[in-house]
């Protein structure tokens, strides 16, 4: 299983227009993203029209780059992964255009691979780590999922549980948002929190104990309502948050909740599912504090991947990719995009 290879990752399911040169899935060799979240911030949140015209005029330029930083061509590189799913359907279809033109042109094997299960192989990407050992617990959090899952080998899957509304990320967006900070609103949280007291509210924490299931709506909803509860005048126009609210206070007593849930309930289903190690992954990994809170309180190694793998790239398709191309994985050049593509049962 010590095969050598050299994959070209290409990500661009959301609003990031990414490529990279891997190797053996360990040693990223070039790493390209061109983020869109500029440009989204203004509408305070991914606007998906906007996202696909974007990756088309970006994602040319970001491969040939990627391929030049890593001072290779095609005929050096033994596969292509491409984000196939989940996703924005018209973000997918751009990326997959891409690489399916690609493996035309130079008779390499196409790889359409799973973004979420690419998340948890960005953990691989560290290479003075020793791989890790099974069966391993990973937490995938971003703006769409929030999953536990078990991962019992190479490329197998037990989905123990998820969220039944939003997403941790999405939660990060929303509560962000009705504070007046900017889209992306994991990092504003994050930012606006250092200067707060994370016991100066008092939110609550959804455990739905007897499962591994996980549930933010309520905490936004309290979020809101504490919003008009500071500032009742302008309850009709909550987006646009008045001088006087304690949006650092708001912001750590939110990220606070959501820490302790996800730290929770991820160590418990180590312990319950014996974990050797557990992974922590996708864009709301990049949070500091939860990679504090993690390590701190876990009895098991914890792996997150560096804070530049945590958000969407293409490193970690690529990463993804190597197993898939070693496990013999080859698609045809008429694969769909799958916009709706758990990683588990
Ligand atoms: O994995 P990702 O880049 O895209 C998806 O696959 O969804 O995750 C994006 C999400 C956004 O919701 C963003 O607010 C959140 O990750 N995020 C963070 C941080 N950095 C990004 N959330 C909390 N703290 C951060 N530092
Ligand atoms: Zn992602």
């Amino acid at each position: 299983m010590d095969q050598e290879t050299r994959i070209l990752g290409i990500e661009t399911s959301c609003d990031e227009t990414a490529a990279a040169v891997v190797e053996s899935g360990r040693h990223v060799v070039s790493n390209l993203v061109a983020s869109q979240a500029e440009l989204h911030a203004r509408y305070g949140g991914v606007f998906p029209e906007v996202a696909s015209r974007i990756h088309i005029e970006t994602i040319f330029p970001v491969v040939a780059e990627a391929l030049s930083l890593a001072h290779v061509g095609l005929d050096a590189i033994d596969a292509i992964a491409v984000t196939r799913g989940p996703g924005l359907a018209g973000s997918l279809v751009v990326g997959l255009n891409m690489a399916k033109g690609l493996a035309l042109a130079s008779g390499l094997p196409l790889l359409g691979v799973n973004h979420l299960e690419a998340h948890l192989y960005s953990t691989w990407l560290v290479e003075d780590q020793p791989t890790p050992e099974f069966p391993l617990l990973g937490l995938i959090v971003s703006g769409g999922h929030t999953e536990l899952i078990l991962m019992t080998g190479q490329l197998e899957y037990q989905r123990l549980g998820a969220t039944l509304d939003d997403a941790a990320g999405e939660a990060f967006d929303k509560v962000a948002r009705l504070l007046g900070l900017a889209y992306p609103g994991g990092p504003a949280i994050q930012t606006a929190a250092e200067n707060g007291d994370r016991t100066a509210f008092r939110f609550p924490r959804a455990w739905l104990e007897g499962t591994w299931d996980f549930s933010f709506s309520g905490l936004k909803t309290a979020v809101l309502r504490e919003v008009r509860a500071q500032q009742p005048e302008i309850e009709a126009g909550v987006e646009a948050p008045g001088p006087g609210l304690p949006i650092a206070d708001l912001a750590a007593s939110f990220q606070a909740a959501v820490i302790e849930v996800l730290v929770g309930k991820t160590m418990a289903a180590a312990k319950a599912f014996k974990a050797k190690e557990i992974l922590v992954a996708g864009g709301v990994s990049a949070n500091r504090p939860l990679r504090e809170a993690m390590v701190d309180q876990s009895d098991f190694p914890v792996r997150v991947p560096p804070l530049y793998l945590c958000t969407d790239n293409a490193a970690m398709i690529a990463a993804l990719g190597h197993w898939r191309y070693l496990a013999g994985q080859r698609d045809a050049l008429d694969i769909d995009a799958l916009p709706t593509w758990p990683l588990a049962g």
